[in-house]
């Protein structure tokens, strides 16, 4: 298995250009599921996550090829199978969003349960109470979830008891060729919900509410391929930020909307980093002493879950106390062990992580649990003395498009060295 080296210490100067965002682009090519024909899709990342999805939807019949590096045509007009096996489910829970389109396309779909992940349980419950008010008859058996709807599946209210993201997207997709109108009560409002929306509107489904907790669907009798383009990846953009925090300097990110980090910005500029936003752009620059502040996880727009463990390793780097609240996952604190390693004082209690910050990190050998995990250790890498070696990086290939390049393009030094 491949290793990153980083040898830390070292300011970033220059510009990143930020790459689309994973979790828009998941949802989306999903969607392509709903109606036959070629849809368009630009400013795809490459990563690990979107070539897994893509090998389900051919095993589901569609074809894709990529028109360029980011601009992906997918063609549905042969969606026969309907069934989303254990040994792809495994490696990405998001597979789960094709319960709805596939149900909305074929009246049937047979779906592995996730199973959990370094992170937490992940239960679907939300998901599958959502289809069966739609009319969905669900057994679970062996493992997997069997979904099939007599008649075509038909509107209802459907509510949320936590904003779940890809439980509101799973319930769009099968609400926008339900007979009648659905409502989403207590929806989730991350940017990438919205991308979804634009993007079944864009094939003609009728969907009011974007941006809010409470969307409206009207079912139509069909849909057409669109086109559509991904968002930015607003945790890559967090993550970047936070890792010039980490180890000082000044640089631009470009390809970016400032707009999707409103509690990310509130938090790094009461850390005394500097942050200059343009339209698609943000100069972050730290040159003094790191302040502590407090986090609290919450769904959007409140601090993203995806960006504790990096704030984390942020935290570590400044002389104080810093209490971070985990509220999303049960299990999301896995980075703490690894971040001991390099020298870090961290007392956890529950969903609870007390950061002494000591200002200064030691480089040391450290091992990848999950995906933000893996990217909160490469921050602590380039913040910490000495070299430090980062093991099992396949979970950082998930969700981050070639950030060893993006880093090393900036001044710092990092390498990958392949498995033996
Ligand atoms: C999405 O996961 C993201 N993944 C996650 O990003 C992100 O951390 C999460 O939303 C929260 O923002 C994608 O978009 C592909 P949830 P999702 O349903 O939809 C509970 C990353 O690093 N819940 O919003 O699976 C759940 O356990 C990944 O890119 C139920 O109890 O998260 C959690 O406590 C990690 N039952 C809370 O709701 C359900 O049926 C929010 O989960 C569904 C969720």
């Amino acid at each position: 298995m491949d290793k990153i080296l980083i040898e830390g210490g070292r300011s970033l100067q220059g510009e990143i250009k930020i790459s689309g965002a994973k979790n828009g682009a998941l949802p989306i090519i999903a969607a392509t599921l709903l109606c036959p024909g070629t849809h368009t899709i630009y400013n795809v990342p490459e990563l690990r996550d979107i070539r897994t999805i893509l090998q389900l939807l051919v095993t589901l019949g569609a074809t894709w090829e990529r028109i360029d590096k980011h601009t992906l045509k997918i063609n549905s007009d042969n969606i026969t199978e309907y069934e989303a096996s254990y040994e792809l489910v495994k490696t990405m829970r998001a597979s789960v969003l094709v319960l709805g389109p596939l149900l909305s396309r074929l009246g049937r779909a047979r779906v592995s349960l996730p199973g959990g992940c370094a992170i937490g349980a992940r239960p679907i419950d939300f998901h599958m109470q959502g289809l069966q008010k739609l009319g969905a008859q669900i057994e679970l058996e062996q493992g997997y979830v069997d979904a099939k709807v007599f008649g075509g599946l038909r509107g209802n209210t459907i509510y949320f008891d936590i904003p779940s993201v890809t439980g509101t997207e799973n319930m769009l997709m099968a609400a926008v060729l339900a007979e009648g109108t659905t409502i989403i009560k207590n929806a989730a409002k991350e940017p990438e919900i919205a991308n979804l929306i634009d993007m079944l509107s864009g094939m003609g489904a009728k969907i009011e509410g974007r941006d809010t907790d409470r969307l409206i669907v009207q079912g139509v009798k069909s849909l057409k391929p669109a086109e559509i383009a991904i968002i930015p990846d607003r945790i890559e953009t967090g993550t970047l930020l936070i890792a010039v925090g980490a180890a000082g300097g000044d640089v631009t990110l470009t390809n970016c909307n400032p707009a999707h980090l409103p509690s990310l910005f509130e938090k790094l500029r009461n850390c005394g980093i500097y942050l200059e936003a343009g339209e698609r752009s943000i100069r972050v620059i730290r040159s003094g002493p790191l302040k502590n502040i407090d986090i609290k996880t919450m769904p959007y727009p409140g601090f993203p879950t995806d960006l504790q463990a990096q704030i984390m390793a942020l935290m570590t780097m400044t002389e104080g106390l810093s209490v971070i609240h985990e509220n999303i996952f049960e299990n999301r604190f896995m980075h703490v062990a690894e971040l001991r390693r390099m020298g870090a004082d961290i007392m956890v209690d529950g969903g609870k992580a007390i950061v002494k910050g000591l200002g200064k990190l030691d480089g040391a050998q450290v091992m990848a649990t999950d995906l933000r995990a893996s990217a909160s250790l490469v921050i602590a890498g380039l913040a910490a003395r000495g070299l430090t070696e980062i093991s099992r990086v396949y979970h950082l290939d998930r969700g981050y498009d070639d950030l060893v390049g993006k880093l090393s393009a900036v001044g710092a030094k990092i390498w990958r060295e392949p498995g033996k």
